[in-house]
């Protein structure tokens, strides 16, 4: 939520804060904002609407200056607007600051600046903490940096802002709490944003500003300290993200890019962790961890969002192969809950972005009562795997498409790694049986390949249903999982109304919305409930409802009673939600694209969300 950069240095800076704010625009595009600070002082640049739309509000202006901060917002407090942007100005209009996260206690510190005299000109929680440094710093008569230290201390909530000051145009405080900040080294330059994309083409050594610093940086030095005044040494990591990595790639769309790069995703993500021919997974991030796995008493999982939907499979594999019991919670709900944890039970935290506000403030209740925490977690060095005792990391590259694909895919893959990795500890499976699972599991990339083959098909079938107002999704066992994901994969891109549900739960509420004009997904692929899902395809068309099933190569029945078949290629059962996601991933993208839809930005949708 959010996106923040800032550059200081001896190059022009709007050209780069500019690309950086593109770079980040998927944390949030209802409004962008940037100032430069140049001989003439500073000048703020800010619009609602995309980065694109500020680029051309600011095409022929004076922009430049070697010192700038830039925002693009994801609204939380005040509508997205011109004044609302980022970023905002203090009191004397001499310190701007950009802000991602919230200041909670904001209300209160407003009124008491309204009362010494402040005068706000936007309903953001950021432009009351400017005004509390300002208010500070004219009572302390302190520097900018001690100034923002002790406003920090005053302020509850969520932060990771930067701060530049007119009388000092040498200089950017940086600081954070709670949400992402990188800063990049350069000789003679430093970069600052929410995550390393608009830092990587110009330098590969970052450093991660932990919780609770805050920092000071000229163009040439940089001072870190704690907020309670601490010097710290800053440690200076190598980036392993390449600049490809963040292109289109010749694709219209970076979520068309992500859903063909699930062959090479999936397999990146089991690289080194199984060996078929032994029949062993090895997963080194949990290792240590090896022997307690053997005697838990249960694995909750928590997530939000898709990433909760592949909790939901990790459910069902690893109840079906390491016999564990396991729970499968919303972490939003899980963490307002008094939920019962013992030291004997492991939570798996899954987040894509490793940043979700959410998931971090149950992973931190279940910590303090006692768990273990695993994170599954796709960012390298985000919050959430810092937070955690142990956990594998998805691999599956940078996902910039805001509706979740490949990471969704990786994820399932380690949890089906993690299920077998159990299920090998605690003994509940044979060597041949694994040997059997990982031999497919290898396997499984071909058929994605496989699976995506069937683009044309799914673009006619997108053709036919794409000006449907409503549409229903159903799966049984892990079809089902499958079936909430690509709902939520169709209302999240095309705002078609969607809903996912275990298919023998329609007939108590969804079988009365079903119409001629109401297209019903089945996963129907041929597994240990074909039979049924066939029956529930029965029920449907005996009311009209038009079917469009996900079906195994080569299968007849459903196709005598389906309106359109996608085939996927067969498999084992517990693969099934790997192959069975690529179609609904596809058809949900034509959909979209077809009814005119911003594909890799939806509308109110940000792909990291730091507030709660
Ligand atoms: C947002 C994103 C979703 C994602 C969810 C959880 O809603 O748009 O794609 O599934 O957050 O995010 P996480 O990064 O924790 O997986």
């Amino acid at each position: 939520m959010c996106g923040i950069v800032g550059y200081i240095g001896f190059r022009e800076a709007w050209p780069i804060v500019l690309k950086g704010l593109k770079r980040l625009e998927y944390r949030g595009y209802d409004s962008a904002g940037i100032a430069l600070m140049n001989n003439t002082g500073q000048h703020i640049y800010k619009k609602a609407g995309k980065v694109a739309v500020l680029e051309e509000f600011a095409a022929a202006q004076d922009k430049s200056g070697t010192i700038g901060i830039g925002h693009t917002r994801w609204a939380t407090h005040g509508a997205p607007s011109d004044r609302n942007s980022h970023p905002h100005t203090s009191n004397n209009h001499k310190l701007s600051i950009i802000h991602n996260g919230i200041i909670e206690n904001y209300a209160t510190l407003k009124e008491e600046l309204i009362e010494r005299g402040h005068e706000f000109k936007s309903d953001t929680d950021t432009e009351v903490l400017i005004h509390l440094v300002e208010e500070i710093q004219k009572i302390e008569q302190i520097d900018l940096m001690e100034a923002v230290r002790l406003a920090l201390q005053e302020v509850s909530g969520a932060y990771a802002i930067v701060i530049m000051d007119q009388d000092n145009p040498d200089r950017l405080i940086a600081a954070r709490k709670g949400s992402p900040m990188v800063i990049g080294v350069g000789a003679g330059e430093y970069f600052i944003a929410s995550d390393a994309t608009p830092i990587i083409e110009y330098t590969k050594n970052v450093i991660y500003l932990k919780d609770g610093e805050i920092a000071l940086i000229t163009k040439n030095d940089l001072l870190i300290k704690q907020l309670d005044n601490v010097v710290q040494t800053p440690l200076i990591q190598e980036l392993e993200l390449k600049l490809e990595m963040l292109e289109k790639g010749g694709f219209d769309h970076f979520m068309l890019k992500e859903i063909y790069e699930q062959p090479r995703s999936i397999k990146d993500c089991m690289r080194g962790r199984i060996y078929p021919q032994e029949g062993k997974v090895q997963l080194g991030g949990i290792k240590e961890f090896a022997e307690k796995l053997k005697n838990i008493d249960r694995i909750i999982i928590v997530a939000c969002g898709t990433s909760w939907h592949a909790g939901l499979v990790g459910e069902y594999l690893i109840e079906e192969y390491a016999r564990i019991p396991v729970e499968v919670e919303y972490a939003s709900e899980f963490r307002y809950r008094n939920p019962i944890i013992t030291e004997k039970d492991v939570v798996i935290a899954i987040s894509q972005s490793g940043e979700t506000a959410d998931t971090m403030a149950a992973i931190e209740m279940a910590k303090e009562r006692g768990a273990t925490i695993f994170g599954i977690c796709n960012v390298a060095g985000a919050s959430i795997p810092r937070l955690t005792d142990a956990g594998v990391y998805t691999h599956a590259g940078p996902e910039i498409g805001v509706a979740s694909t490949k990471a969704f895919t990786a994820q399932v893959t380690v949890l089906t790694l993690m299920a077998f990795y159990m299920a090998q500890q605690k003994g509940t499976i044979t060597t041949s049986k694994l040997i059997e699972l990982l031999t497919e599991l290898d396997h499984i990339p071909e058929k994605v390949e496989l699976a995506l083959e069937s683009n044309d098909l799914i673009k006619e079938v997108s053709e036919k249903i794409k000006d449907s107002t409503n549409c229903l999704f159903l799966g049984r066992g892990t079809g089902f999982p499958v079936a909430l994901e690509g709902a939520l994969k169709l209302k999240e891109i095309s705002y078609i109304h969607a809903e996912g549900y275990p298919a023998a739960e329609m007939k108590h509420g969804p079988i009365a919305l079903i119409t001629e004009e109401m297209p019903v997904v089945f996963i129907a692929t041929q597994n240990s409930s074909y039979e049924k899902v066939i029956s529930n395809i029965q029920e449907v068309k005996a009311r009209k409802g038009k079917v469009i099933a996900i079906v195994t190569a080569g299968d007849t029945e459903v196709k005598k009673m389906a309106d359109y078949c996608i085939e996927i290629p067969d498999a084992n059962e517990a693969f099934l939600p790997l192959l069975a996601t690529i179609p609904l991933q596809l058809l949900s993208y034509h959909i979209a694209v077809m009814r005119g839809c911003n594909v890799d930005q939806p509308r109110n949708l940000a792909k990291s969300v730091t507030v709660e």
